[in-house]
């Protein structure tokens, strides 16, 4: 197993009128394939620990290593090509462009890094089929559903085949249907694809579908669960685990299984 991302002691510092601790000697490793889920209550540090894994923001102390290299140690525009390349992005909003079709929007890394034109309708082709979106390609983001939409984004998010596929929270828009078609729409990549994944949820139905979940309270490491063979009995036990976790059971969204 190679290891595609390591998180090596790190701490978070927000510097304001006064300083916030938000993480604090954060370590773990993820290996290439594994899917992973990041649950905590509401302030717990998940977007903070995923900006700092997407390098949108850089760590007070300790370091990030993606493939091995450490991409806050790079220049601006090496940083940006990096991110271009190793990551892909899917959130909560589905972040699509409104003027364009779904096709272009899916086309859209690719055309940032030039790929000649007969491979992205390759790509295309072959991704559009896997996630069911192949007969939506020509349609405008206003005239598909939600959960179609998200599909449109996660095959934007993996059209360049980045090492990593960072998700924020990609059910928190939708219905119990739609977020049962776009979870299993993940596993479906992970499994076929081989794309290793960090998704950020507060939807323990959405978690049952990791390879195992980690959990974090006051910005640090609280616990970590595999899952098995049996989806119901881990999203049991990621119930269990939230509820010794406390806060406000809000939080987290009800029961869907
Ligand atoms: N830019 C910032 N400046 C100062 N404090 C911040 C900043 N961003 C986040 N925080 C604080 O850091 C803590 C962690 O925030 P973060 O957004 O990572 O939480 P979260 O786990 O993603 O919560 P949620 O589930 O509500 O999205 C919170 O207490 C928050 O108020
Ligand atoms: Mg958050």
């Amino acid at each position: 197993m190679t290891t595609v991302l390591q998180v090596n002691n790190i701490n978070k510092v927000y510097n304001g009128k006064s300083n916030f601790q938000a993480l604090t000697n954060v370590s773990f490793s993820v290996d290439n394939g594994e899917f992973i889920g990041i649950m905590g209550p509401s302030g717990s540090g998940k977007t903070t620990l995923l900006n700092l894994v997407s390098t949108i923001d850089r760590p007070t102390s300790g370091e990030i290593l993606i493939n091995g290299e450490i991409p806050h140690n790079l220049k601006k525009d090496k940083l940006a090509r990096f991110r271009r390349k190793e990551l892909g992005f899917v959130f909560q909003d589905f972040n699509l462009l409104d003027t364009l079709t779904i096709e272009e929007n899916i086309m859209l890394p690719l055309t940032l890094e030039r790929t000649d034109s007969k491979e992205i309708n390759r790509r295309i082709g072959n991704i559009s089929k896997k996630l069911g979106i192949d007969n939506i390609l020509n349609k405008r983001t206003y005239e598909v559903s939600g959960g179609q939409k998200q599909r449109a984004a996660m095959a934007r998010a993996i059209i360049h085949q980045p090492s990593l596929l960072l998700a924020d929270e990609p059910t928190g828009n939708l219905d119990s249907k739609s977020s049962k078609d776009v979870m299993q729409t993940m596993q479906t990549i992970n499994k076929k694809e081989k794309t290793t994944m960090l998704m950020v949820t507060h939807d323990s139905y959405a978690a049952s579908f990791c390879h195992r979940v980690i959990f974090i309270k006051d910005g640090k490491l609280y616990n970590e669960i595999y899952r098995g063979d049996n989806q119901k009995l881990f999203f049991q036990q990621i119930l269990d685990v939230l509820s010794m976790l406390g806060g406000d059971s809000n939080d987290f969204s009800a029961v869907r299984l």
